[in-house]
């Protein structure tokens, strides 16, 4: 396909934000790929995913081009399968695929928006699972180079929303295939008390990776909102993570501030610090901060990227004022 000008991203980001590329392209094959490469306008490149991840503040002046490559293959194991599914999948499409054939590993994942490829770029999770839990391996495309790069987990270097694609090789790769190692007798984990409390509803003692799920798709239904009805990106913020001393100090004061460990450091809930400040609900114009979860910002129909923006850089500031901790958005602000 040829480049096109002045294209919106409207469908192309779950904030649903009515923003232009400079030159828009897609791609379904390396070949795609390749020849998209050699006709690039000059521009920087940015590959595009699911656009679930991403906050458009402007015309997003680059080349801009849409990871549609297709495909999920599976290497049956005794005990295991290996999924390899490729970069344009969606996350939960493959999610359900395996979910079906009683693959265990990616239940707790279920209904995260964006595409296979994106996923590892900030290692997805979501109730007490990451996607680098059940990671093998990735290929990537080395866009200087042009050939295909194998990376296992420790070269992508995974953390917290965190992995080497999103530092020093941001911009670098296009990650074409995810392969990840599946149980063929899943344990289950239910760690996390929204998962237990509604599997307890259920009336049995023997769960399946489906009724995980289920009951997953039910809690992210029930707090996080429908990008298909109201824009969003998910989480906007990371949940910060303070020393201890800093953690005792808000304990102190505030005694049901939700706390985890996080290797010898603390886990502080974002959402609850953006509540307690008084922004839980706000709304301005069609951006807002969603009613029943204020970690997620939400478009209400025509807002524009930089209203988000300005809003999300309000709540930062007043944050800091209010807590002395410094919030971190999650989502690519572009
Ligand atoms: N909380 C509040 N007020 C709020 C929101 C949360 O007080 O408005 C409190 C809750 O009561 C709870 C705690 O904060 O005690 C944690 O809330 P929740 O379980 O909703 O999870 P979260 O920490 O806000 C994280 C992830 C989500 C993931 C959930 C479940 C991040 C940045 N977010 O949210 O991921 O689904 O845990 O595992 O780590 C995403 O990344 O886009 C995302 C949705």
């Amino acid at each position: 396909m040829a480049w096109q000008k002045n294209y919106s991203l409207k469908e192309f980001n779950t904030f649903g934000l009515d923003e232009k590329a400079s030159f828009f392209n897609s791609f379904s094959s390396l070949k795609e790929l390749d020849s998209a490469l050699n006709s690039k306008p000059n521009k920087e490149l940015f590959v595009l995913g699911g656009g679930s991840n991403m906050l458009l503040t402007d015309t997003l002046d680059k080349a801009v081009l849409h990871n549609q490559l297709k495909g999920i293959h599976v290497k049956e194991k005794e005990d295991h399968v290996l999924v390899t599914a490729a970069g344009g999948e969606v996350w939960h499409d493959l999610v359900l695929y395996c979910v079906e054939r009683n693959w265990g590993g990616l239940e707790n994942l279920s209904l995260i928006p964006g595409s296979v490829g994106a996923a590892p770029i900030q290692n997805i999770g979501a109730y007490g699972v990451e996607l680098k839990d059940t990671f093998v391996q990735l290929e990537a495309f080395n866009i200087s180079s042009r050939k295909i790069e194998v990376f296992t987990a420790k070269d992508c270097a995974f953390a917290y929303r965190e992995s080497v694609f999103k530092r020093k090789l941001k911009g670098k790769y296009i990650i074409t295939s995810v392969q990840l190692k599946l149980s063929k007798s899943p344990v289950l984990n239910t760690s996390y008390g929204a998962i237990s409390d509604e599997l307890s509803k259920l009336n049995k003692s023997d769960f399946t990776i489906q009724d995980v799920s289920d009951a997953v798709i039910h809690i992210r239904q029930s707090k996080l909102p429908n990008p298909a009805q109201i824009g969003n990106s998910g989480s906007f913020f990371k949940n910060p993570i303070v020393d201890q001393e800093k953690a005792a100090e808000l304990i102190a004061t505030h005694s049901d501030i939700p706390n985890y460990p996080a290797k010898d450091k603390v886990k502080i809930s974002a959402g609850w610090l953006i509540e307690k400040a008084g922004w839980k609900g706000f709304r301005r114009g069609d951006a807002g901060v969603h009613a029943k979860q204020a970690l997620v910002l939400v478009n209400y129909g025509n807002a524009r990227g930089a209203e988000i923006w300005k809003l999300a850089q309000e709540i930062i500031v007043d944050v800091e004022l209010k807590f002395g901790i410094q919030l971190e958005p999650e989502v690519n602000i572009l």
